[in-house]
C-alpha cells in the first residue's frame, strides 16, 4: 500500500468522527441553561386491587378466602380433609360468625376421626402457598366448638410429596368465638409453592372457623404486612409517592362497592370485605392504614384519592346535601391520616397502632370522572374542594378531569397507548400551557406485552418519559398503571402490568427497569437536550444535579441499528474523563422478562471514556440508556 493510502486509512475514523461532529446525528445539552426545576415528587407509584395486586400479591397473606365465602360463592378454596376412615362435612354456616360484620363461618363437622385418622379442612392459597426452609410463619384464626377443650392441628403440607413442612397444635377451643394464634417453623425443607395449609381435629366434634390466616416474614417485619420481594422491587424504583386506592377500585361498580375506607380499618374481624370492580372479592387486609404504612416503609408521599360520589355503573350522587356525607367521609379520612391523636379520627388511627400522623400534601377527588355521563363532576368537585380547603388550606387538590367552577391545584391525566402513540406523544407537553393547574400523569402505560410489557413497550415508555421529564416543571408527578399482576392463569384482568409474580417469586418487566433507570438518575434541574438529524425513533432528555455535580442524559434508540450521537455539552467547565453508561437493550423488540426468565432484559452499567465536552457516543440498537456525567 502506498504511503498516501496508509495515511488515509489511518485517518478515516477520525475523519468520519469529524464529519459526524459537524453534520451527523447530534445531541446538544445546555447544562448552564436550566429550563425549570424537576418536581421533587416526580416519579411515583399508582396502585389498586386489580390483577390480584394485594390479595395474592403484595399483601403477604397466604390464605385465600380467609373471611369464608364472602364473594367466593361456594367454598372452593376450603375443601375437606378426611384421612383414614374419618368422616367430615364442610359447609358455610350463615347463622354464626365472629363479629357483627362477619356473620358466616366455615362449619367443619367431624362425625368420625381419631389420632391416626384426623379430619378437617385445607386451603390452597393464591395459586399455591410458598414454603421456604428455616422460616417462621405467623398464623391466627377465629374458632368456636361444640366440644370445649378441642385441639386443632395445623400444618403446611406439600401437595406432591405429602411432606409436612411445619406443624403445630392449637389446644383449648371453647364454645365462644375466640381468636387463636399459632406459629409454624420450617426446618431444612426445599423451597416450593405447591403446599396447602391444613387444619384437622382428631375426634368427632364440630368446629366453626373464620379469618384463618398465615403470614410469612414480611417487609420490615410488619405484622400483617407486605411481601418482602415485591417491596424490594418497589424500593429500587425510588418512588416519591403512592397514589391509592385507585383507579376503578376507589369507585367500585356500585356506590355500595366503593372503597369505603371506614370499613377497611381496625381489626380484620371488623372489616366486612367488599367486591372489587375487577371481578373478585377483596379481603380489605390492605386497608387505609396499611396503605399509609406502605408509604412510610418506602418513604413515599401518600396521594390519597377520596371517593367522590361516582361509581362505574353510572351511579352518582348529586352535588348538594346528598353529597355531604361523602364529603364528610373524605374529611374524616384526611383526619385519620393526618390528625393528632387528640382528634376523633387521629385517635382511631392511634388505636389501630399508629399514633404518629402521616404527612399528606395531595388529595385526589375521585377517579376518571369524565366517564360520569351525568356530568356532575364539576359540582361534586367544587363541593369537595371548598370543604377540604376550608379545613386544610395547604392541601393540594387534584381533579380527575377539567372543571370550570373552581381551579384545581393539579389535574390528573391518563394515557394508555400503543407503542406508536407513546413515541408520538413524547412531545405531548413540550408546548403545553404553563398558566393552569399542574399536571399529574396518574396513570400511563404503553400497552404492548402480556402479562408484562416487552422491550418494545419499554422503549416507547422511555421515549414518553423523556417527554415527561423534560416537562417535569409542569408534570409534577407521574405513575405507571397497573403496577402488579399475578401471572397465574386467571390472575390478570388488565395487560400489561409493570411487575409480575406468582406465590414464590417476582420480576420486573423491561418497563419496570426503564423506570428504575430513569428515577435513579434524576437531577434537580431540567436541562435542554436537543437532538438533530437523529431520526424520529431517537429520543433524549437531560437533568442536572448541582449538589452531586452530575448531568444525567437519557437516550432512547428505538431503531434496529446502533446510533452514534455527537454529544456536546455547553456550560460545564470540565467533565470527568469517565462516565457511567447504563444500557438496557435486546435483540428484538419482542424480547421480554417472565416469571421463568426474569432477567432477559435488564440494565447493565459500564464505564465509558469522555473526551472533553464534545464526544461521540454510540447507543445500541433497541436500547434505553442513561449517561451519568460528572462535572
Ligand atoms: O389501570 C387500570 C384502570 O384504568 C384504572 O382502574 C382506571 O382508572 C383506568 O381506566
Amino acid at each position: 500500500m502506498k504511503t498516501s493510502a496508509l495515511v488515509v486509512a489511518f485517518l478515516a475514523p477520525f475523519i468520519s468522527s469529524l464529519v459526524l461532529l459537524a453534520q451527523g446525528p447530534s445531541l446538544t445539552i445546555q447544562v448552564d441553561r436550566p429550563a425549570g426545576k424537576v418536581s421533587p415528587t416526580f416519579y411515583g407509584l399508582m396502585t389498586e386491587e386489580i390483577n390480584y395486586s394485594y390479595d395474592g400479591g403484595l399483601y403477604a397473606e397466604l390464605v385465600r378466602d380467609r373471611a369464608i365465602g364472602r364473594g367466593f360463592g361456594s367454598l372452593v378454596h376450603w375443601p375437606m380433609v378426611a384421612r383414614g376412615n374419618s368422616q367430615v362435612s364442610v359447609t358455610a354456616d350463615e347463622t354464626t360468625g365472629p363479629s357483627a360484620v362477619l356473620t358466616r363461618s366455615l362449619k367443619v363437622n367431624v362425625a368420625a376421626a381419631g389420632k391416626d385418622a384426623p379430619a378437617g379442612v385445607e386451603n390452597d392459597g393464591y395459586w399455591g402457598i410458598a414454603v421456604r426452609p428455616n422460616t417462621v410463619y405467623n398464623g391466627s384464626f377465629y374458632a368456636k366448638t361444640d366440644s370445649p377443650g378441642l385441639q386443632v392441628h395445623v400444618s403446611l403440607e406439600n401437595d406432591r410429596t405429602g411432606l409436612v413442612a411445619a406443624s403445630t397444635d392449637v389446644p383449648g377451643l371453647t364454645g365462644e368465638w375466640t381468636r387463636y394464634t399459632y406459629r409454624l417453623r420450617t426446618g431444612e425443607v426445599a423451597v416450593s409453592s405447591n403446599n396447602h395449609l391444613i387444619l384437622t381435629i382428631a375426634q368427632p366434634a364440630t368446629v366453626w372457623f373464620n379469618l384463618i390466616s398465615l403470614f410469612p416474614p414480611t417487609y420490615h417485619n410488619r405484622p400483617g404486612g407486605n411481601r418482602d420481594d415485591i417491596m424490594n422491587l418497589l424500593a429500587a424504583m425510588h418512588p416519591k409517592f403512592l397514589r391509592f386506592p385507585g383507579g376503578n377500585y376507589l369507585e367500585g361498580d356500585h356506590i355500595a362497592e366503593r372503597f369505603d375506607w371506614k370499613k377497611t380499618i381496625g381489626p380484620w374481624v371488623d372489616r366486612p370485605t367488599h367486591q372489587s370492580p375487577w371481578r373478585y372479592h377483596s379481603s380489605d387486609g390492605m386497608g387505609l392504614l396499611e396503605f399509609l404504612e406502605w408509604c412510610e416503609d418506602l418513604k413515599m408521599e401518600p396521594v390519597l384519592a377520596v371517593y367522590a360520589g361516582y361509581s362505574l355503573e353510572q351511579e352518582h350522587v348529586d352535588p348538594g346535601p346528598a353529597l355531604d356525607q361523602y364529603v364528610q367521609d373524605a374529611l374524616d379520612e384526611i383526619e385519620y391520616a393526618t390528625g393528632g391523636a387528640d382528634t376523633k379520627w387521629g385517635a382511631e388511627r392511634a388505636k389501630d397502632g399508629h399514633p404518629a400522623p402521616f404527612l399528606l400534601h395531595y388529595v385526589e377527588i375521585g377517579n376518571e370522572d369524565q366517564f360520569d355521563r351525568s356530568h356532575s363532576y364539576d359540582g361534586r368537585f367544587a363541593q369537595f374542594y371548598h370543604a377540604i380547603k376550608e379545613r386544610y388550606p395547604n392541601l393540594q387538590i387534584i381533579a380527575t378531569t377539567p372543571v370550570k367552577s373552581v381551579t384545581p391545584d393539579v389535574l390528573d391525566e391518563h394515557f394508555y397507548m400503543p407503542a406508536e402513540q407513546s413515541f408520538r406523544e413524547a412531545h405531548h407537553y413540550d408546548n403545553a400551557d404553563r398558566s393552569g393547574p399542574k399536571i399529574f400523569v396518574g396513570e400511563w402505560a404503553t400497552r404492548e406485552g402480556d402479562p408484562t410489557p416487552n422491550l418494545e413497550a419499554a422503549l416507547a415508555d422511555a421515549a414518553w418519559l423523556t417527554g415527561l421529564e423534560r416537562n417535569s416543571d409542569l408534570v409534577i408527578m407521574a405513575s405507571y398503571a397497573p403496577l402488579f399482576v399475578n401471572v397465574n392463569p386467571g390472575g390478570m384482568q388488565w395487560a400489561p402490568d409493570l411487575i409480575g409474580y406468582d406465590a414464590l417469586t417476582s420480576y420486573g418487566s423491561p418497563s419496570y427497569w426503564t423506570q428504575v433507570m430513569f428515577s435513579m438518575h434524576l437531577g434537580t434541574a431540567i436541562v435542554p437536550a436537543t437532538l438533530s438529524n437523529a431520526g424520529p425513533r431517537v429520543f433524549a432528555s437531560a437533568t442536572r444535579d448541582d449538589a452531586k455535580r452530575k448531568v444525567y442524559v437519557k437516550v432512547v434508540n428505538a431503531t434496529s441499528t446502533a446510533q452514534p450521537l455527537a454529544i456536546s455539552l455547553s456550560g460545564v467547565a470540565k467533565l470527568a474523563p469517565q462516565a457511567a453508561l447504563t444500557t438496557m437493550s435486546g435483540k428484538t423488540p419482542n424480547a421480554t422478562n417472565s416469571i421463568t426468565n426474569p432477567r432477559t432484559v435488564v440494565p447493565v452499567t459500564r464505564k465509558v471514556p469522555i473526551a472533553g465536552s464534545k464526544f461521540i457516543q454510540t447507543f445500541a440498537p433497541y436500547s434505553v440508556n442513561v449517561l451519568e456525567l460528572s462535572y
